[in-house]
């Protein structure tokens, strides 16, 4: 379900969870991610979720979190334990339909259990630590509608989840361009504001 990378120099204990939303093994957003990976790795251990191979149950709205911290289906507890603990979250995705692939939306709308926890229960905030995230997206045409409508999806769950943006990498055109060398270094650039 997950791999981890583990580094014995990482700084602080410094942790990286990384969600990739690629089903593909070339990945243009992975190369992206994978840059930013490298540049973190010095300081940082890293375990990556894999939303296809999680294949997440979708939210049934079934008002399980509204009495309790805990979703009804147990296949995110890993996860969520992660989610909660963890000092930065890589949200790794392409843009499919204007939003996320379906198994990557099928765990965010599974963040509802902090939702419920912050305003059915009355939790502030729903997640005690606070969080970096950033965002790293691909799409195929040249609009990057998709992209803004993924960063306010995103930025609108952060508030409730004590998440704080760091940054975003965003490269469009993947449908007739490479990912060049200045997207990678874009990619790293962002991790070295981090980790340095
Ligand atoms: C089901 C599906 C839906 C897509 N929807 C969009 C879209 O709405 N806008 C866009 O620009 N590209 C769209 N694309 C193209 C992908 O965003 C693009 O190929 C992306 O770079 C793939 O990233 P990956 O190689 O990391 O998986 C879509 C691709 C697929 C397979």
């Amino acid at each position: 379900m997950s791999v981890h990378i583990a580094n014995a120099n990482f700084k602080n204990g410094y942790r990286v969870l990384v969600l990739n939303g690629s089903p593909k093994s070339d990945s243009f957003t992975w190369q992206l991610a994978e840059r930013f990976l490298k540049a973190a790795r010095q300081a940082a251990s890293i375990k990556i979720y894999n939303a296809y191979d999680i294949a997440a149950n979708a939210c049934v709205d079934c008002g399980y979190c509204k009495s309790n911290r805990a979703c009804k289906f147990s296949d995110l507890n890993e996860f969520y334990s992660d989610f909660e603990s963890f000092d930065l979250i890589v949200f790794s995705t392409p843009v499919y339909n204007l939003s996320f692939p379906a198994p990557l939306k099928a765990i965010i709308d599974r963040l509802q259990l902090y939702y419920n926890a912050r305003f059915s229960r009355g939790e502030k905030p729903a997640i005690a630590k606070k969080r970096k995230a950033v965002i790293i997206s691909t799409c195929g045409g040249s609009d990057d509608a998709g992209f803004k409508i993924i960063e306010k999806q995103l930025k609108a769950a952060f508030t409730v989840l004590n998440i704080e943006l760091a940054g975003t990498v965003f490269k469009t055109c993947t449908d007739n361009e490479k990912i060049g060398e200045e997207d990678l270094q874009k990619a790293s650039k962002l991790a070295l504001t981090i980790f340095e």
